[in-house]
C-alpha cells in the first residue's frame, strides 16, 4: 500500500497515507549529531557482533531505569532491528514443528518468521470488545506439548491495544508452568495513552530469565532507518543469537550504535513533544472515526495506529477489507492497510504518523467514500 501510494502521489495525485508504520518525525538532532561525531572519532570499524558497548552499558542504564530490571552485559545483543531481534529469538528457540502461540491481531512478521524457522503458529483471536486483549483460559487451552513460545506485543501493532499488569502477571505465570519462552515485543513502551507500560522482565527472576524482551530505538527516537534494535535474555539464548548474528549480520552498524546509545541515554524530554502529537492525532482521529456510521474502534492504548472495524461496509462487490483498502486507495486516494495481513480480516489499520491536517482530510474522504458504497 505505501509503495502504490508512493507511485500514485509521484504520478502528481493528491494521496493521503495512513500505511506508514513510522513515525512522522525526524531523528531528534542531538542524536544525529552524536552520529556524525562518532563518524569523525573513527567508529567506522567492526564492532563485537552482539554489540558495541557503548551502547551495550546504555541498554543496561535504559532497562534498569526504564523497564525496572537488571542486565548483564552477556544477556544483551544488539541487532540490525527489532525485527533482526525477532528472527534471531525464534531461529534460536525453534526446532521443525514446535507451536508458536500469537495473538491475532498480530505484526505479521511474527507469522513469516515463525514459518522461516520451521514453526508453526496456534492463533488465539482478540477482538474489539476487550481492547484485543487475550483471556488468560485462551492461552491455557492453546497450549501443547509442541508448544515453545508465546509472542506478546504490549503496546500492539496494530490494535494499539496494551496489556495491564495484571494481565502480563497472569501471562507470564501461564508460561513459567508450561516452561515457555516469552518473546515480549515492547517496541512500542514509550508511546502510550493513560496506560503504565509493565516489562514481563520486571516481574521477578523467574520471568525475567524465561523472557527474550524485544526492544529498539525505531519508533520512540524516529530512528527507523537507523536500524538498531536489541533484546534482553537470559545469558545461553543471548550467546546462541549471538552466535547466528555472528555469521549473518555481524555487528548492526557501528556509528548508528553510538547513536542509539545517546537516544538512550537522553532526557525523556527529547522525545515528549513527538508523544504529545501522537497524543492530539489520536484524540482527533478518534472523535472523526467515530462519527462515520458503521465503523468501530478501540482505544488505542499505545503506538500510533487506529484499527477500525470496517465489516458493515462490505458487500457483494466490495466483498473484503483487500478491496475496499484498493477501492479506497483508487478512488478516495487514502493509503491503509487490510486487517487481513495482521489475521483479522474486515478491518482497516490507519496509521496516524501524519498530520492533523492529513488526518482531517483523510478520515473526512473515508467517511464520504463509505457512504459512497452503501
Ligand atoms: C510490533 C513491531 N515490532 C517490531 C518492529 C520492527 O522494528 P524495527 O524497525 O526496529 O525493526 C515493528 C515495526 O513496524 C513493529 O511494528
Amino acid at each position: 500500500m505505501t509503495a502504490k501510494a508512493r507511485e500514485m502521489k509521484a504520478a502528481g495525485l493528491d494521496v493521503i497515507s495512513f500505511a506508514a508504520g513510522e513515525p512522522d518525525f525526524n531523528t531528534p538532532d542531538p542524536i544525529i549529531a552524536a552520529a556524525k561525531q562518532a563518524l569523525d572519532d573513527g567508529f567506522t570499524k567492526y564492532a563485537p557482533s552482539k554489540g558495541h558497548p557503548t551502547l551495550v552499558e546504555a541498554i543496561q542504564r535504559k532497562v534498569k531505569r526504564e523497564n525496572k530490571f537488571s542486565a548483564e552485559a552477556s544477556q544483551i545483543v544488539v541487532s540490525c532491528g527489532a525485527k533482526h531481534s525477532v528472527y534471531n529469538a525464534l531461529q534460536v528457540l525453534l526446532n521443525p514443528g514446535d507451536e508458536v502461540i500469537l495473538f491475532a491481531p498480530f505484526w505479521m512478521t511474527y507469522a513469516d518468521q515463525v514459518a522461516l524457522a520451521g514453526g508453526k503458529i496456534v492463533v488465539i483471536t482478540t477482538d474489539v470488545e476487550n481492547n484485543f486483549c487475550p483471556h488468560p483460559d485462551q492461552i491455557k487451552a492453546a497450549i501443547t506439548p509442541r508448544t515453545k513460545a508465546i509472542v506478546c506485543n504490549t503496546p500492539s501493532n496494530p490494535t494499539g491495544g496494551a496489556w495491564d499488569r495484571n494481565l502480563i502477571k497472569e501471562v507470564a505465570a501461564i508460561a513459567l508452568r508450561h516452561n515457555l519462552t516469552i518473546i515480549s515485543d515492547e517496541i512500542y513502551e514509550r508511546i502510550t495513552y493513560d496506560h503504565d507500560h509493565t516489562s514481563f522482565a520486571s516481574l521477578s527472576k523467574d520471568v525475567a530469565n524465561q523472557t527474550i524482551t524485544i526492544l529498539g530505538v525505531s519508533k520512540t527516537y524516529a530512528m527507523t532507518g537507523w536500524r538498531v534494535g536489541f533484546t534482553v535474555s537470559n545469558p545461553q539464548i543471548a550467546a546462541a543469537m549471538a552466535n547466528l548474528q555472528d555469521q549473518v549480520t555481524s555487528n548492526a552498524t557501528t556509528f548508528a550504535q553510538i547513536g542509539a546509545a545517546t537516544a538512550l541515554d537522553s532526557d525523556p524530554s527529547l522525545v515528549q513533544g513527538m508523544i504529545d502529537a501522537f497524543t492530539t492525532r489520536r484524540s482527533l482521529g478518534l472523535d472523526l472515526i467515530r462519527q462515520i456510521p458503521g465503523c468501530s474502534v478501540n482505544d488505542p492504548k499505545g503506538a500510533f495506529y487506529f484499527f477500525i472495524n470496517v465489516k458493515s461496509h462490505l458487500n457483494s462487490s466490495i466483498a473484503d477489507d483487500i478491496t475496499l483498502a484498493n477501492h479506497l486507495l483508487e478512488t478516495a486516494h487514502i493509503a491503509t492497510v487490510p486487517g487481513s495481513v495482521f489475521y483479522a480480516p474486515g478491518h482497516l489499520r490507519l496509521s496516524y504518523a501524519t498530520s492533523p491536517d492529513q488526518i482531517t482530510e483523510g478520515i473526512t474522504r473515508l467517511k464520504t467514500a463509505l457512504a459512497d458504497l452503501s
